[in-house]
C-alpha cells in the first residue's frame, strides 16, 4: 500500500497522535483535579478576540503584541487576534459578565490553546496549550504563594522532578517611578553598546532591559526594582517569601526577573527546568493589581500564572502508553453479528469500551484485529452459541475461555471477576 500526500501540518503546529493523546488526557485530568481541589472554577473563552484587548492589556511594548500576534481582519474590517495568552480574556469575561457581583473573590482556571508567531524550536510552537489560574479580588501574598503551590502540586502529581522556582518583586507604580528614573539615567550612557531591543525598550518599557539575555553582563550593575520597593511592596514580598517557607517550597530570588508582559506589579515568578534547553521556562506569572481598573473595572487586585502544557509534556517521565479496548467481538455469521452488536451497545452503556469489525471480514481477520487493538476480552458468537443462548468469553491475557449466558448482566459479572 502506498499513500502519498503533499499536505503537511503548518510550521509551529503539532499533531498529537493517539498514544500521546492518552498522556494529554491524563495530564489534563490531573490539572482539572488539582485546580478544583483549590476551588478554582474552569472557564473557557474564544479562540480570537478583538486585537485591542491584547494591545491594551498584554501591552503595546511587549514582544507578543509587537511581533508575535496572529492578527487578521474579518469581513467587516474588524481587527481580530488569535489569543496569545489567557489573562486578558479572563479579565474581559470578569468585567463583561459582571462576575464581580458573585463575591469579592473569584478564582478561575483554564486549559486553552494559545497562538504566538515565534520562531519554532523545541518547546516553542506557534500553536501551544496552556493551563492557567487567575485569582481576582485578593491582594494578599498568601494568594501568590497558594498559586505557586497549586502549580507545584500539579508537577508533583505528574511525577515531574527538578522544577525550579524564581521569584522577584517589581513593585507598584509608586515605587517603580523612582526605580525607572534611576534605571534610565544608569542606561543613558550605555545605550549605544546595548542591543537593538534594549534601545527600543529604553523608551517603551526600560524595566524589560533587565531580563535581556544578550546584554546581561553590560547591565549587571544596573539599579534593580528590589532596591526601590516602598514599605508596602517590601512587606508584601517578605510575606510571600514567608508563606513559601511555611509551605517548605524552595525558591531563588532573581532580582533581574521582570517577566515579559506589561501588566505585572509586585510579585513575579517563573518555573524553570534545565531539561528544556533554551526554552527553559515551563510556567510563569505574577500579580496584576492595576489591570482590572485599567480595563474599566473598579480598583481590584489580581494574581495568576500559566504553564505551557507542551513544555510540561516534555518533562513527563518516559512511559509507553498502550492503546487498548476492553472487549472485541468476533462472530461467525450475520445473525450472530447482529446479536453481538446489540450486546456491545449494552456494554458501552455500562462503561466498557467495545468494538467489532463493521466490514464482516473472516473470523481469522477479526481475531487479528482483536490482537491489534490489544483487546482485554473477546466475545465470540457463532450459530452453536446462539442456539444454546451463550457466548464464549475469552480472557486475552490469560488465554482462558469460558461459556457465559447470552445475558448482559451475566457477561458483566464475569468481566468484573
Ligand atoms: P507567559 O510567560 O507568556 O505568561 O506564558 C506562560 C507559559 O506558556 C510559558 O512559561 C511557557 O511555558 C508557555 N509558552 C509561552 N510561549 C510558548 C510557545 N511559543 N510555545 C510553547 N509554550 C509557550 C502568560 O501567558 C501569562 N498570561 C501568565 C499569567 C497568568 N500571568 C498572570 N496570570
Amino acid at each position: 500500500m502506498s499513500y502519498k500526500s503533499n499536505f503537511k501540518n503548518v510550521k509551529g503546529t503539532r499533531d498529537i497522535l493517539p498514544e500521546e493523546a492518552i498522556k494529554w488526557k491524563k495530564t489534563e485530568d490531573v490539572i482539572r483535579g488539582k485546580m478544583e481541589s483549590y476551588n478554582f472554577r474552569e472557564v473557557k473563552f474564544p479562540t480570537f478576540e478583538s486585537t485591542d484587548l491584547f494591545r491594551k492589556s498584554t501591552g503595546e511594548s511587549t514582544d507578543i503584541v509587537r511581533k508575535e500576534m496572529f492578527t487578521f481582519e474579518d469581513m467587516g474590517g474588524r481587527s481580530l487576534t488569535l489569543k496569545p495568552e489567557g489573562t486578558p480574556s479572563v479579565v474581559r469575561m470578569f468585567l463583561q459578565h459582571g462576575l464581580f457581583n458573585r463575591g469579592a473573590l473569584q478564582k478561575f482556571y483554564y486549559i486553552e490553546r494559545m497562538f504566538r508567531q515565534e520562531r519554532p524550536q523545541k518547546g516553542r510552537y506557534r500553536e501551544f496549550r496552556q493551563f492557567g489560574a487567575e485569582v481576582i479580588g485578593s491582594g494578599s501574598a498568601e494568594t501568590d504563594a497558594q498559586l505557586v503551590k497549586s502549580a507545584l502540586d500539579i508537577f508533583e502529581e505528574l511525577d515531574i522532578k527538578g522544577v525550579e522556582l524564581n521569584i522577584n518583586s517589581i513593585g507598584c507604580p509608586k515605587c517603580r517611578k523612582d526605580f525607572v528614573r534611576e534605571l534610565k539615567s544608569f542606561l543613558k550612557e550605555k545605550l549605544t553598546g546595548l542591543c537593538e531591543d534594549c534601545n527600543r525598550r529604553y523608551s517603551e518599557n526600560p524595566m524589560r532591559i533587565l531580563d535581556c539575555k544578550k546584554d546581561r553582563e553590560k547591565i549587571k550593575d544596573a539599579p534593580l526594582p528590589s532596591d526601590f520597593l516602598c514599605d508596602g511592596c517590601k512587606g508584601h514580598f517578605e510575606e510571600f517569601e514567608n508563606r513559601l517557607d511555611y509551605l517548605k517550597i524552595r525558591f531563588n530570588i532573581d532580582n533581574h526577573l521582570v517577566r515579559g508582559l506589561d501588566y505585572y506589579t509586585k510579585t513575579v515568578f517563573e518555573f524553570i527546568h534545565s531539561d528544556l534547553g533554551s526554552q527553559n521556562e515551563v510556567g510563569g506569572g505574577g500579580r496584576y493589581d492595576e489591570l482590572i481598573k485599567f480595563m474599566g473595572g473598579e480598583d481590584t487586585p489580581a494574581s495568576g500564572y500559566a504553564v505551557g502544557i507542551d513544555r510540561m509534556m516534555l518533562l513527563l517521565p518516559e512511559k509507553e502508553e498502550k492503546l487498548s479496548v476492553d472487549i472485541y467481538l468476533v462472530t461467525f455469521d450475520n445473525e450472530s453479528d447482529l446479536a453481538g452488536w446489540k450486546i456491545l451497545n449494552f456494554l458501552r452503556e455500562k462503561g466498557f469500551s467495545c468494538d467489532k469489525d463493521p466490514m464482516r471480514r473472516s473470523v481469522k481477520a477479526q481475531f487479528r484485529e482483536a490482537d491489534r487493538q490489544n483487546a482485554k476480552w473477546v466475545i465470540i458468537i457463532g450459530e452453536d452459541e446462539r442456539k444454546r443462548g451463550i457466548v464464549q468469553l475469552k480472557n486475552m491475557d490469560k488465554g482462558e475461555q469460558k461459556e457465559v449466558s447470552m445475558n448482559v448482566d451475566k457477561i458483566i459479572k464475569e468481566l468484573k471477576c
